[in-house]
């Protein structure tokens, strides 16, 4: 049958795994040459990147339940319910007159005049607020109660109204803003709750930074989505975006200054991907984020220029000293001494150590004679002040063609250090170019793979998207020496608040689980060699509609500390492949190992809620075996063989 990617028949077998003595017939081999070894692999080749998109930060990552607790978003409101009980009289808006400092403006102001009727204000969260029983939450307000006299009342309840508990702000507030808080415990849980003030009293009362946290959050963030972070084992954290970074204009650009300090101080504003971001995870957060996954952090910052893509503003070149100036302050912030005035902020912060940031990038997406002139502006300040920083130089969009050619032709003339590419294609273009890096001019710049995914038709997240990812990354691993960093992306997905599929990681309120794409990065990641071993595969190419591809992809590595050869091989096509593998004599096998593979009934299957763990990572111990011996690779699979040699 002719092989396709597009049907797949999937052949049940298990994994077959026999000497070579007693196996006649195979033509399929990959040599393995211990002693030749290739280039040193990049120890943070694989990272994450990340950005608040498809509500990533918000309702995502940071812990925050309210949605829009500042009133800041475009529609002031949002997320916030008023209800009147039957004969009050009271009415509600937005104010900005003496607002609880200058970057956070609008508030939310009742002007109630019945005084023995209730003001119900309510937050449904993002769809429902999560409640789990025998957890504690952590509300908080900040009131000024101008003319109000009257009990406020905070409370937890159902989604039909019936209340889950319930505790008393006091019925004082002074006509000064002040936080008020309160930590309820909840008896139960209620997948779909709401936060409810009930103001039972009269008068004018102003209310602003509407809050409730759980408890059990690390610094402001969801403990589950940190734990499918930290399972990744990243290499390096890339953030906050993207086309983010870049602003719909330069109005909404990512200004790092915006998102430090404590929270009501934080500048909201609203998101490229069409909601408002309130920074409660900003440049702080992120480093921590890094240092707590031991992540290399790579911060990208904007070039002066909103995202090209959308129509591009340029900020005039007599105002880029601002531009760059907030990145010699962000260094100072991440890396200077207590006794400067942005390490201060640092220590102040809680982080006296410095975060030690070696590599910053310039631009997302950008191209052109305007960005090369403004790049070439950061360029020239960075490395007078802090040789030491290595800067990313942004690609275009487009990963081939006259802009990317380009891109590459300044950035060789330019002294470019590392250039940013992003690869979002159709799975067939991916296992047709497990070779590009191959080519690549070793003294030239490095390459950071910033953001690639495999889109399929539908742009699912299924198994064949994932089998292409994982041929890509054979060829990168080959090529670590030019590829240093490469991410997925996009990283989080919440459904029904989305803006971009494929996604990494998808989850809801209270659910979470890795697409097949997670499950490659994963266990690609975990079992990155130190160094790359010559290794080839004699075999035929396979032809499918007119174009040939490689029968498997593959790569072979070395882990120094273990002792064990490495060897991934993807196999996309639905039959099975029984290879022999042959491990040059001058290095011995010990017979102790283990097989990691991904695969499914179908290329088409994919992870869901209902269904988490229907793709993910198998392991077999395998033992007993030579330096020749067979495996049968799975039709569509992704196979990770650890061989243990004792040492090289
Ligand atoms: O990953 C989603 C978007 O894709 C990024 O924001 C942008 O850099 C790219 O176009």
């Amino acid at each position: 049958m002719r092989p396709s990617i597009a049907i797949s028949i999937v052949l049940f077998m298990a994994l077959l795994f026999v000497p070579a003595s007693v196996l006649v017939g195979v033509d399929h081999v990959i040599a393995v040459n211990p002693i030749n070894l290739g280039p040193v692999i990049s120890p943070f080749l694989y990272g994450v990147f990340f950005e608040d998109i498809n509500h990533a930060v918000d309702g995502g990552l940071y812990a925050e339940l309210v949605r829009n607790r500042s009133f800041e978003h475009t529609d002031r409101i949002e997320g916030w319910s008023v209800v009147l009980e039957k004969g009050c009289k009271a009415s509600f808006s937005i104010k900005s007159e003496r607002p609880v400092n200058g970057n956070n403006t609008s508030y939310l102001r009742f002007d109630i005049e019945s005084d023995d009727r209730r003001v119900i204000l309510s937050n449904d969260g993002y769809d429902g607020i999560p409640l789990v029983g025998g957890e504690s939450y952590i509300f908080s307000s900040f009131i000024r109660g101008d003319d109000y006299s009257g009990e406020i009342e905070i409370r937890l309840m159902d989604s039909q109204g019936n209340s889950i508990i319930t505790a008393s702000l006091g019925s004082k507030f002074a006509d000064l803003w002040e936080r008020y808080s309160v930590v309820l415990e909840v008896p139960e849980d209620c997948h779909d709750g709401r936060l409810a003030l009930i103001l039972k009293g009269s008068g004018l009362i102003c209310l602003d930074m509407i809050s409730l946290l759980p408890e059990r959050n690390w610094h402001g963030m969801r403990p589950d989505l940190l734990e499918m972070l930290k399972e990744l084992k990243p290499g390096f954290l890339r953030f906050p975006g993207g086309c983010l970074v870049e602003g719909d204009s330069l109005e909404n650009s990512y200004r790092w200054k915006d998102t430090i300090g404590p929270v009501e101080e934080r500048k909201a504003n609203y998101n490229l991907w069409g909601y408002n971001q309130s920074y409660g995870i900003g440049f702080f957060e992120y480093l921590i984020l890094a240092e707590y996954l031991g992540a290399e952090p790579v911060p990208i910052f904007n070039a002066g220029i909103s995202c090209q893509v959308r129509g591009a503003e340029y900020c005039s070149m007599n105002t880029m000293d601002g531009w760059v100036q907030d990145v010699l302050d962000f260094i100072e912030f991440a890396n200077g001494p207590t006794e400067s005035s942005w390490g201060a902020k640092r220590a102040e912060l809680g982080h006296p150590e410095p975060f030690n940031v070696t590599y910053i990038g310039v631009g997302n997406e950008n191209w052109g004679n305007e960005y090369h002139e403004r790049f070439a502006l950061f360029q020239k300040a960075i490395k007078d002040k802090h040789p030491e920083i290595v800067i990313l130089f942004s690609g275009p969009p487009s990963y081939e063609g006259a802009p990317f050619n380009r891109a590459w032709r300044w950035a060789r003339q330019n002294a470019v250090e590392i250039i940013d590419e992003h690869i979002y294609a159709v799975p067939e273009w991916m296992l047709r170019n497990t070779e590009r890096y191959d080519k690549y001019d070793r003294e030239g710049p490095k390459v950071m793979l910033g953001e690639y995914a495999a889109h399929e038709a539908g742009r699912r997240n299924t198994l064949q998207a994932a089998l292409a990812e994982a041929a890509l990354m054979t060829g990168l691993e080959r090529n670590s020496d030019v590829v240093i960093m490469a991410a997925y992306a996009p990283l989080f997905n919440r459904p029904g608040w989305s803006q971009w599929t494929p996604d990494l990681i998808w989850f809801d309120s209270t659910r979470v689980y890795g697409t097949p794409s997670y499950h490659v990065q994963r266990i690609f990641n975990r079992n990155l060699g130190d160094i790359i071993v010559d290794s080839s595969l004699t075999d035929e190419d396979v032809e499918v509609i007119g174009y040939w591809f490689k029968s498997l992809y593959h790569s072979c590595s070395f882990d120094y500390e273990t002792g064990d050869l490495i060897i991934k091989v993807v196999n996309p096509w639905p039959e099975d492949k029984e290879v022999l593998v042959e491990i040059d004599e001058a290095t011995k096998v010990t017979g102790k190992g283990e097989a990691t593979v991904i695969t499914s009934d179908s290329i088409f299957d994919g992870n869901t809620f209902e269904d988490p763990e229907r793709i993910v990572p198998m392991t077999t111990v395998l033992s007993d075996f030579s330096n020749r011996f067979t495996f049968s690779f799975e039709g569509n699979s992704i196979t990770v063989l650890r061989l243990n040699t004792g040492s090289l």
